[in-house]
């Protein structure tokens, strides 16, 4: 069993210690931020993650968990050293990597011996050559430390299980011995393991998440064409998502990709084009087309309701995806915000109180409810912004009784347009048809 240090507890960084942890491995996850390291310390895990703080505390009560904010104390004796820290964007989109070489530099100082630091965290290509630089610089005691890089596939709301079930494993880097001993670290999950160049795998990881936020936008253009040719594109995806070339993955139109990668790393993406004089158009229209995506919500609610002045308008999920509490780059911000300029007055709900908690940190008018049948309540509509599976489960027709007018504008494609007319709405799909909304348009329209 090995000695790893995890540098960042983020998502990836604790999920990381966790699994690691699991396998067997001795663990010490460093944190400088104090409020997550006291979180830590007390026993408290900082995010929601289905399955994580379950793992986390057996882990930590059989002594393989430690956490410290001293990369001195962190990295002693370390064989490991994973750098899974942010790289938030600039706003020209430019990955911001101060903390990734702050980590180098620190592990670099603080080695008491050789070590493999393994770079987790996103970073446009070349930076593990960056970082080879600044640890050889800071090593004074002339340590082995090869850096390889091994980027991330797993999703937020799955990442317990995507770490401990890859469809693969990554590994890059200039050393083979370093490559080999990072293979061993992965070889209990038995899922295959491709090993290449440093820039390789940085690549990979970027073409990975602009791949998936391309059939994303792409299913979305589809979408605005089945909603004029009165054409339901969950049944065009599903068609689609049969033919074994595509796969039936990330072919759910709605109201657009957020959260934490998908924008950021599109964003790193085309800057690192634009850097090169490289024009990146698909990038850009994939981005493009998300940007505008939410303004579907409006067109459908001035649709059914006309003026929206005053209307209340109620909304279902606040976090970015489902079994998440994560509202970075949510989609629900974005629409409540064109909501506000219309003089709505909005409700909203999220099964996770971490997700409420922490769209309440930010600067957004909106009245919290403590469950979707108060925010139905006396709403002239609803807006379904993530397919939480509790949902699903609504008693519909009582929700449609409980508003001022019966009206639901389904975000992620959630319900069965049929069933929801059935219990009484007014349902309108992101690329669906339902003849009573087909009616109801072209009447307003006329
Ligand atoms: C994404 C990638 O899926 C992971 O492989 C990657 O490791 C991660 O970014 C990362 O770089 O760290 P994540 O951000 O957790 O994972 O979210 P996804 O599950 O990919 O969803 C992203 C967004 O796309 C969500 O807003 C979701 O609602 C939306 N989406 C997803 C759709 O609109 N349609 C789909 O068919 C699938």
């Amino acid at each position: 069993m090995s000695n790893i240090s995890v540098i960042g507890a983020g998502y990836v960084g604790l999920s990381t210690a966790a699994c690691f942890a699991e396998l067997g491995h001795n663990i010490t996850l460093i944190e400088i931020d104090p409020e997550k390291l006291t979180a830590l310390k007390n026993g408290l895990m900082p995010i929601s993650e289905p399955g994580l703080n379950e793992m986390w505390q057996r882990n930590k009560q059989e002594d393989r968990i430690n956490v410290t904010n001293n990369h001195m104390d962190g990295l002693l004796g370390a064989e490991f050293a994973f750098i899974a820290v942010g790289t938030p964007a600039a706003s020209n989109g430019k990955p911001d990597l101060k903390w990734v070489r702050l980590a180098a530099k620190n592990i670099a100082e603080a080695a008491s011996g050789p070590m493999v630091i393994v770079i987790k965290s996103t970073v446009p290509i070349g930076t593990a050559e960056i970082i080879d630089r600044i640890v050889s610089y800071n090593d004074r005691n002339g340590h082995s430390l090869p850096v390889v890089s091994n980027p991330e596939f797993l999703r937020e709301g799955a990442a317990i299980y995507d770490f401990m079930h890859p469809s693969r494993v990554v590994i890059g880097s200039s050393s083979q011995e370093a490559i080999d001993v990072v293979s061993k670290l992965y070889k209990p999950l038995d899922s295959p393991i491709i090993t290449c160049d440093n820039r390789t795998a940085e690549m990979s990881k970027y073409a990975c998440n602009a791949f998936l936020a391309t059939r994303i936008s792409f299913m979305n253009e589809i979408a605005l064409l089945c909603d004029e040719y009165s054409v339901d594109i969950v049944k065009v995806a599903k068609i689609m998502g049969l033919d074994p070339r595509f796969g039936s993955g990330y072919l759910n139109a709605g109201l657009g990709w957020g959260g934490s990668c998908l924008p950021k790393d599109l964003k790193g993406l085309i800057h690192m084009a634009k850097s090169r004089g490289f024009p990146a158009r698909l990038l850009r229209a994939v981005q493009q087309i998300n940007q505008q995506q939410v303004y579907i919500v409006i067109r459908k609610l001035h649709w059914l309701l006309g003026n929206l002045e005053g209307k209340t308008i109620g909304i279902l999920g606040l976090a970015f995806k489902p079994n998440s509490d994560d509202v970075r780059e949510a989609r629900s911000l974005l629409i409540i915000s064109l909501l506000e300029n219309e003089g709505c007055r909005i409700k909203a709900y999220d099964p996770d109180p971490t997700a409420m908690q922490n769209a309440g940190k930010l600067k957004i008018d909106v009245t919290y409810c403590a469950n979707a049948y108060e925010v139905a309540k006396d709403s002239d509509a609803i807006v379904l912004v993530t397919e939480w599976e509790e949902f699903k489960e609504l008693d519909m027709p009582a929700m449609a009784s409980m508003m001022n007018q019966p009206i639901i504008v389904d975000g992620r494609n959630l319900y069965d347009p049929d069933e929801m007319i059935q219990a009484g709405f007014l349902y309108e799909g992101i690329g669906r048809c339902s003849q009573r909304t087909q009616e109801t348009r072209i009447g307003i329209v006329q």
